[in-house]
């Protein structure tokens, strides 16, 4: 499995399988049996997502080595702060039933970061997690919490795809060699994205679907996708990225498509109070 080199020496899959909104009712749980199948060896969860549990199932019943799968989960904003973090964390380890967590992030980037941080870097200390990064934060959010921090992030979870590509905070994460992990690789099945006719003549050139052009444009950009998909089909092409490569004419083909927007912007300040609301995980 191809992989990516982080500034803390440890290394990721270049690709990951996603579970956001995949129910913990048995169906993540296959959901990630599948994915292992077909070869994925990281999985992208959160505690907001609900269905850790559903994800350490599927990797006991796997038969794989705990040091051949790659874990992520998130610690909630409900669990921000130190002390609450400190607990959030056991929270995690305790649902996905492991020994240890290899990515733990700090989900959004509102309320108290810093005391939930100093909780992450304990956590590595006490060798539960073993790289520690941060998702939604923007350049403003960063310039923050960089001087607090004593272990930088190895990761920012973003959205990100051909056409919103971050291009400035990537470039601002260059000398932290902070690596973006692209959530929404996929436009979350946005039409626009598929039915991008730069994309459909690349695809057709190598004979390949415009999911799996996106997808090979991140892991050639240095991005870390992760695409979630539901169908057996879907899963096995998008993890088929691997036999073929996009010449320099074709990266900058898909740099070109570039719009700048996503689906949402985390530097509106009342987005935590609302995600606090959407998303209770426990009382
Ligand atoms: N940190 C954050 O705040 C945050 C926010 C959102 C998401 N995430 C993470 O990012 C992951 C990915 O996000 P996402 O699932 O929302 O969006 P996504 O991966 O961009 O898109 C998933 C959608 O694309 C479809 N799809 C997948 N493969 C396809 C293919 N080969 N051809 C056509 N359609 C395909 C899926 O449908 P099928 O199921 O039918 O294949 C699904 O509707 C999440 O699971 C989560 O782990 C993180």
């Amino acid at each position: 499995m191809q992989t990516v080199k982080l500034n803390n020496g440890t290394e990721i899959p270049a690709i990951g399988f996603g579970v956001f909104l995949i129910p913990d009712d048995g169906t993540c749980e296959r959901a990630v049996s599948d994915a292992l199948e077909v070869g994925y060896r990281f999985i992208d969860t959160a505690a907001a997502y609900m269905n850790e549990v559903g994800v350490g199932k599927a990797i006991k019943s796997s038969g794989l080595k705990r040091e051949d799968i790659y874990v992520t989960s998130k610690l909630w904003l409900q669990d921000y702060g130190y002390e609450a973090a400190k607990k959030g964390i056991d929270t995690s380890l305790k649902n996905l039933n492991l020994d240890y967590i290899d990515l733990y992030l700090l989900h959004q980037p509102y309320f108290d970061t810093k005391g939930a941080w100093k909780a992450l870097e304990e956590g590595v200390n006490e060798g539960k997690i073993k790289s520690i990064g941060i998702s939604n934060h923007t350049i403003g959010f960063l310039e923050n919490l960089l001087p607090e921090m004593r272990i930088k992030p190895a990761i920012n979870q973003m959205e990100c795809n051909p056409l919103f590509q971050q291009k400035e905070l990537r470039e601002y994460m260059k000398p932290y060699d902070i690596k973006m992990q692209a959530w929404y690789p996929l436009g979350h099945g946005n039409k626009e994205l598929f039915e991008n006719e730069i994309l459909k003549s690349i695809g057709a050139k190598y004979n390949k679907t415009v999911s799996q052009i996106i997808l090979r444009w991140h892991v050639e950009e240095g991005i870390i996708p992760i695409p979630k998909s539901t169908s057996m089909n879907h899963l096995k092409e998008n993890f088929e990225i691997f036999d073929f490569s996009l010449d320099s004419d074709d990266m900058a083909k898909i740099r070109s498509i570039d719009t700048g927007r996503g689906t949402h912007n985390p530097d509106d300040l009342s987005f935590g109070e609302t995600l606090l609301k959407a998303y209770k995980i426990h009382d």
